[in-house]
This record gives C-alpha cells, sequence and structure tokens, in this order.
C-alpha cells in the first residue's frame, strides 16, 4: 500500500524513530511532522498533551497516513490511548525500554531520564510495575534538555553540565543501565558518554518502534510494495526548517521540507 507512514513528535527529536523505521522500511514513504513551536511538551498538563496529539494526528490524517507513529514519549504516556479508541488507522508509541533495561541489569538498578510529562503518567508506573518488579528504578527529569536539542545545541557545554547533573546522582546510586525515554535524546549519547563509565548499557527504544511498526504493517497487510525509486520523506515543522534538516540526512531517498 503506498499511502505514506505518518510520524509526529514535539519536535525534531523523532528524527531518532525516523532514521530507524527508514532503515528497516526503505520503501515505505513518510511523512514526519516536528510541532516544535509547542516543544517541550514533557511539561505541559495532560490535556494540553491531549489536544496538540490530537491536532498532530489529524494533520497527518488529512495526508492520508496508513498508521501514526507517535514517536514522543511524553505524547504516547499521555494520548495513545484516546488515540487508538478515536480513530480507525492504526498507532505505534514509544514507551521507556523499562523492560530490555530490567532484563540486562546485574546491580539491580536502573536510571531512567526521561519528561515530567512521561515520568508522572500512569502508562509509565504501569510498565516499571509490570517489567521492573526487584528492581530499583532511579527516575530523574531532563528538564531543559529538549529546549537546548530544539535550539540545535546537542554539543554545547551547557548541555553537557546539565546532563552530568542529572546522571552523576544515578551513577552514585550504582546504576549499570540508563534508560533515555524521551527521543530527543538518543542524539545526546555522545555527549552522555564523556560522563558515564564504558560498560554502562545506555538503552533508546528506537530499533524497538520501528519493528513493532513493521509488525504492524505486515499484519495489517499496509506494507508498500517494493519500488525501483527512492522513497519520499516529507518534513513538516512550525519552526526554523534549517534546525529539522539538520538532524535528516538519509542515503537514497528524496527529502522534501515545509513550514506549516
Ligand atoms: C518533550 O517534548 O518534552 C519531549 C518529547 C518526548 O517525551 O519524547
Amino acid at each position: 500500500m503506498q499511502q505514506p507512514i505518518g510520524i509526529f513528535d514535539s519536535g525534531v527529536g523523532g528524527t531518532s524513530i525516523w532514521k530507524e523505521i527508514q532503515k528497516m522500511l526503505p520503501n515505505e514513504d513518510v511523512i514526519y511532522l516536528a510541532d516544535s513551536k509547542n516543544a517541550p511538551y514533557g511539561t505541559k498538563p495532560k490535556e494540553e498533551i491531549l489536544r496538540l496529539s490530537i491536532k498532530n494526528t489529524e494533520l497527518l490524517l488529512e495526508k492520508a497516513c496508513k498508521l501514526i507513529v507517535v514517536a514522543c514519549n511524553t505524547a504516547t504516556t499521555n494520548a495513545i490511548d484516546y488515540l487508538r479508541t478515536t480513530y480507525e488507522v492504526p498507532f505505534v508509541g514509544i514507551e521507556p525500554a523499562i523492560k530490555p533495561a530490567a532484563l540486562k541489569t546485574k546491580t539491580k538498578k536502573v536510571g531512567v531520564l526521561a519528561t515530567k510529562g512521561t515520568l508522572s503518567s500512569s502508562l509509565f508506573h504501569n510498565t516499571s510495575k509490570l517489567h521492573a518488579s526487584g528492581i530499583e528504578v532511579i527516575e530523574r527529569e531532563g528538564t531543559g534538555l529538549v529546549d537546548l536539542i530544539e535550539s540545535g545545541q546537542v554539543d554545547s557545554t551547557e548541555t553537557y553540565l546539565l546532563l552530568q547533573k542529572y546522571i552523576a546522582p544515578m551513577l552514585e546510586a550504582g546504576i549499570d543501565c540508563l534508560v533515555l525515554g524521551c527521543t530527543h535524546y538518543p542524539y545526546l549519547i555522545p555527549q552522555i558518554k564523556k560522563i558515564v563509565p564504558p560498560n554502562l548499557n545506555i538503552i533508546d527504544s528506537g530499533e524497538a518502534v520501528a519493528r513493532q511498526t513493521r509488525a504492524v504493517l505486515e499484519q495489517q497487510n499496509l506494507v508498500a510494495i517494493s519500488r525501483k525509486s527512492p522513497s519520499e520523506h516529507q518534513f513538516y515543522t512550525n519552526r526554523e526548517l534549517e534546525i529539522l534538516e539538520s538532524f535528516v540526512k538519509g542515503p537514497n531517498i528524496k527529502t522534501d521540507f515545509i513550514v506549516f
């Protein structure tokens, strides 16, 4: 089926998920919506996150998307149940990777860096309870990190110092796995690696989300047929195009950047 996959995020962070989807599903066309004007979602009340998620979904449905990936932990944990019961199209969400971390940890201590909106959601608490019993989960809000990434400051000293402030207490507590519970944070992995010991596991959900997207497309008979021309990827943003563009580089794909 040649209709596009829709992906939305509060901004540029979901492009970390887009990259995994594009790698695993190279025949698929994609429409990516970056609601950067409203970033961060993580500090907003649940009702506002829900309202923005509905707006993003309806925009992608207007563009005939056949499946929607909610490439934002905060939007998933606060809105995906509502979206699934309201719209017919299948949704794939992204949750902090507590389960793989719980399976991997030897110290039985796992750190989770995520937004306030994610950490306070009932979906996050239920996932922790279900998959991490007997494991100490040390949560930390990554306040300010999304704003820095949205303004293109991935490599700045300010970003490094903030990460150090958030991660150092988790290291002191003895974590051996750090879960990145926000789709923006994989862009900070090079900075995080300067702070943590080399044997610490840094876990994000990008590949798992791409696998789940492929599985849902297959189950619902929605997979794009193979093609000779490169797949088409449209990126919509309501802030500076250049910042979004700097996060999107891909081989043999046709990209288009649009302000909405
Ligand atoms: C945010 O907009 O605050 C972060 C997005 C996320 O939770 O993945």
